[in-house]
């Protein structure tokens, strides 16, 4: 049991389009695709960065959670994403060591992968995700 590594940061914007040219063009980030995730009310972009991702989160609904933050705090850093092989595992540690779980039951990320958030009061205020990807160890996705 073990953390893998850094899946993927999510950063929140208002527009995927106004934003995506700035990490593909001038980050140079190898830009991956689009996506709707009609569970967490998003759309995103993903960017490989290495063996990690980087994921911006556009709103699809006002009730969006990623509207909520982008009315709150503006664009910016949205939460921070682990990888992980077990993730029922990790969620049942988790709750027995009494940290609170925004998801207690693994669901649906982007491209296929099985998610779950940490409640950022249980998390020193990072919104914390912990992700294991279909088909790859610890989310070294394709
Ligand atoms: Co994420």
């Amino acid at each position: 049991m073990g953390v893998k590594g850094i899946d993927h940061l999510g950063i929140a914007v208002e527009n995927l389009e106004e934003a995506i040219p700035f990490y593909r063009d001038l980050l140079g980030l190898e830009f991956m695709g689009m996506e709707e995730v009609p569970e967490q009310k998003v759309r995103i972009a993903m960017f490989r960065v290495g063996e990690s991702r980087v994921e911006l989160l556009e709103p699809t609904s006002p009730d969006s959670p990623v509207a909520k933050a982008l009315e709150k705090r503006g664009p910016g850093i949205h939460h921070v994403a682990y990888s992980v092989d077990d993730l029922e595992d990790r969620i049942a540690f988790l709750e027995e060591k009494g940290v609170r779980m925004i998801d207690s039951r693994p669901r649906e990320g982007a491209g296929g992968s099985l998610i779950a958030f940490l409640h950022p009061s249980s998390s020193g205020g990072v919104l914390t995700e912990m992700c294991r990807r279909p088909g790859h160890e610890g989310g070294k996705g394709p």
